[in-house]
């Protein structure tokens, strides 16, 4: 009899979990908990290189709760009393893009911070320095142009929703060391195919620069005034004082980039000066779910610029690591302040 009724408690519970469909009973009952103290702000984090120094900075405060979800871990917490929900991504756009969809999708979030560290683009920035860019791109969506074509010959599928020649190209040709052509031709940059939560489905859209959200963006700016970092000891130090810039562009590719002459032409033609691998990923899902989102990364290498014996990256990454969480960091002092103004002025 007591096996009886336990075995049917035993079906009953199993059936339980299988009618929430992919997210189960007991994962459920923790989501919708935290949700009730939501909303929050959501904190996507490249790798735990970055992750650390949060986990260590004295304004982050542990709420000790934590949500394993289809290989991904969910912390809570708070900074400066907001709270907050911490992800690690892990590298490349496609971690970025499905750590922030199951954020988005899981929890109620007002707004994305992504941090990190990046390569730079842009010569008149140096190591150390925290770039916030105001449009970021993925600059690997590609269409590679048959040798022989040229810029007046159309792609293949080009047209209205199709590839197109408008954002520009890359001519293998024009970087061969002896001046001749080259049988790699060019590459066109694409825009990426989007679908907006407020779209309808299955309509493509297309969405190549995605802006930070404009009223983060105007936030920030007071954070340019902030002193970082400047030495990882008591004599090793940036020859610069480093300092907290608003840059027009930053791209993403999953693409570790260690080279001169690609990163000229970043520069050069679109004017980007942080490169790296993950923040068009969390771009795009915020863009494409209408939640606004800003990214800070700290510089922490020349992208294959500068001389190959400094090796800054090694030296100054985990200065640069800091220096982006300390962006993070006021960054959500601002915010909260802010709000603490606007519940004043209410009373
Ligand atoms: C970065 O911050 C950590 C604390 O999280 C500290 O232990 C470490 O020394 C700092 N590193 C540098 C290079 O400043
Ligand atoms: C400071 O760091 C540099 C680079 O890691 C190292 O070579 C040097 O010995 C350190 N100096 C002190 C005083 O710890
Ligand atoms: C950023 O993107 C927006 C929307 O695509 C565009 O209107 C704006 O001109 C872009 N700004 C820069 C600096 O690229």
């Amino acid at each position: 009899m007591f096996t009886k009724i336990f075995i049917f408690v035993l079906i009953f519970v199993l059936s339980q979990e299988q009618s929430h469909g992919a997210l189960h009973g007991t994962t459920k009952k923790m989501v919708d908990q935290a949700n009730k103290n939501g909303p929050y702000l959501g904190l996507v984090i490249p790798n735990m290189f970055e992750m650390n120094p949060l986990l260590d900075n004295p304004h982050y405060k542990s709420s000790k709760l934590v949500i394993d979800y289809a290989g991904r871990r969910f912390r809570f917490g708070k900074i400066y009393k907001k709270p907050v929900i911490l992800v690690m991504s892990g590298m490349g756009l496609v971690n970025a893009a499905v750590a922030t969809q199951l954020l988005l999708t899981l929890f109620e979030i007002e707004g994305v911070v992504h941090y990190g560290i990046a390569g730079n683009a842009n010569p008149n920035l140096h190591i150390g320095d925290v770039t916030i860019a105001e449009n970021w791109s993925h600059s690997a969506l590609w269409n590679w142009q048959r040798y022989g074509d040229g810029p007046e010959n159309a792609l293949p599928f080009e047209g209205e929703d199709g590839f197109t020649r408008e954002i520009g190209y890359l001519k293998f040709g024009s970087y061969s060391t002896n001046g001749e052509d080259n049988l790699l031709n060019n590459v066109w940059y694409q825009a990426e195919e989007v679908y907006p939560v407020d779209g309808t489905p299955e309509k493509t859209q297309q969405a190549f620069w995605i802006p930070v959200d404009s009223d983060y963006l105007s936030l920030s700016k007071i954070l340019e005034k902030l002193k970082l970092e400047d030495c990882i000891n008591t004599t090793t130090c940036l020859s610069t004082p480093p300092k907290v810039t608003t840059v027009q562009r930053g791209t993403s590719a999953n693409i570790y980039l260690d080279n001169a002459a690609y990163r000229n032409f970043l520069y050069t033609k679109f004017n980007i000066s942080p490169v790296e691998m993950e923040s068009a990923g969390v771009a795009l899902i915020c863009y494409q779910q209408r939640v606004p989102f800003i990214t800070f990364r700290a510089l922490s290498d020349l992208a294959g610029g500068g001389s190959a014996t400094s090796n800054e990256a090694d030296t100054f990454s985990g200065l640069s690591a800091n220096n982006s969480v300390l962006v993070t960091v006021e960054f959500i002092k601002l915010l909260t302040d802010r709000y603490n103004r606007k519940l004043l002025k209410t009373f």
